[in-house]
């Protein structure tokens, strides 16, 4: 039997993969999606293998990850209850994706992954299998009663990793969870769990990652300028650019003037809150300057029809609906309403903040004759339609206020 393991070198599947050999009797493919995490994957494969896998993949999806996931969502301009750009919701389904061709491409009849019970990306990952390769199964070990009584705790971990010669990592372990990618890193756990706990204090300033502190970018304000092309950013200051290359020179520049960290409480899929904190320093400058591309270029009621399934997009990318009709009908409509939103957007970045500096486009719907308070030489808007209009809108306003007033004598 074979098995594949979505595998980060960690200590948690470090022993899952240990664990699931022996349990199992399996050979273990151990895969590691490169999704921009960086300095996480050194020396991965020698520690996969010393841990008893047969072989690791270390696949490198970047490119994948901003052009056929990053981008899309984007454009839909998705945004979980308010403040989530979705860093962690989107990689999911991508590395889903990537364990199952693996896992049929090596005849594997399972995949595992140490995400825990509690959480969405159990979720995230099992719906995406599911969509996807219906005929392969999960294992799921934190979800295993005897996983959970053999490891309540990580002392449990740690011997049974000194026990097998499993290397860990000596370097004290941080006293809460990350997740980092492309598009952005999240913190969980340990002294996040106090809502009322500050991440932005100065005594927490270690814990950030990809952004400076607001209060210590630079004095000076930095312009940009975003070009783009049928809604994605093609190019920055005049370079054209891959969608990769766009979220790695955005993430430089976001990360440098301290924009795009927030900090929630969010609700799980699973039923329940969770704090998180984000840094999201390009994704969070790129979703500012493709709405404002969109307020020049999109046509109001298309924007507003765009707007109104925000939400239910936003929820289906969190709650890994990712490959699920609904979310690719969804993407058909926003795919058509993003054909004109192409142009330039200048922005000027300051301590934290992603300041609109103006706004071009060749195919712009806005036209300065018709809005301005001076005569218009175009003769497209008469004034006096709107007596007309506007009574026909109050009419029902009145009937209303009328029956109320009568039922008050
Ligand atoms: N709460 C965020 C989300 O659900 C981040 C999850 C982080 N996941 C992790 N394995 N550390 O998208
Ligand atoms: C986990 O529970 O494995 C991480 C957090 C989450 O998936 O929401």
């Amino acid at each position: 039997e074979k098995i594949v393991l979505a595998y980060s070198g960690g200590l948690d599947t470090s022993v899952i993969l240990k664990w699931l050999k022996e349990t199992y009797d399996a050979e273990i493919i151990a895969f590691t999606a490169d999704i921009g995490q960086k300095d996480e994957l050194d020396g991965l494969e020698e520690k996969a293998l010393a841990t008893g896998a047969s072989k690791i993949y270390i696949d490198d999806l970047r490119a994948e990850f901003a052009k056929d996931f990053i981008n899309p969502m984007f454009q839909a301009a998705a945004l979980y209850e308010g403040q989530y750009l979705l860093g962690t919701s989107i990689a999911r389904p991508l590395i889903a994706k990537r364990m199952v061709e693996i896992a049929r491409a090596e005849g594997a009849t399972a995949i595992a992954h140490g995400a825990t019970g509690k959480g969405n990306d159990q979720v995230r990952f099992e719906l995406t299998a599911a969509a996807l390769a219906p005929e392969i199964s999960v294992i799921a070990p934190w979800r295993l009663e005897e996983f959970r009584e053999q490891f309540p705790g990580r002392a449990e971990m740690i011997a049974y990793a000194e026990k097998h010669n499993i290397p860990v990592t000596a370097s004290a372990s941080k006293p809460y969870s990350t997740d980092r990618n492309l598009l952005h890193i999240s913190f969980e756990s340990g002294m996040l769990e106090d809502p009322w706990f500050d991440p932005s204090a100065t005594s927490n300033k270690d814990m950030f990652v990809l952004s400076v502190d607001p209060e210590d970018a630079p004095d000076q304000a930095e312009y940009i300028e975003l070009e783009f092309a049928a809604g994605d950013c093609v190019a920055i200051n005049g370079t054209q650019l891959s969608p990769l290359e766009v979220m790695e020179t955005l993430n430089e520049l976001g990360g440098k003037h301290g924009i795009g960290r927030v900090d929630m409480v969010e609700n799980r899929f699973v039923g329940m809150k969770s704090r998180g904190v984000y840094e999201t320093p390009g994704g969070t400058i790129l979703f500012t300057a493709h709405r404002k591309m969109e307020s020049l270029t999109m046509d109001r009621d298309v924007m507003h029809l765009r707007d109104s399934l925000i939400s239910k997009y936003a929820s289906l990318v969190y709650n890994g609906f990712w490959f699920a009709p609904e979310r690719l009908a969804i993407q058909a409509l926003v795919s058509e309403s993003q054909k004109n939103v192409s142009g330039t957007v200048r922005l000027k970045l300051y301590k934290g903040n992603v300041i609109g500096a103006g706004v071009k486009s060749p195919v712009s719907l806005y036209n300065p004759d018709i809005a301005t308070m001076e005569a218009d030489p175009t003769k497209a808007y008469d004034q006096g339609d709107a007596t007309g209009f506007i009574r026909l809108n109050a009419l029902r306003l009145k009937v209303g206020s009328g029956v109320e007033q009568n039922a008050k004598k």
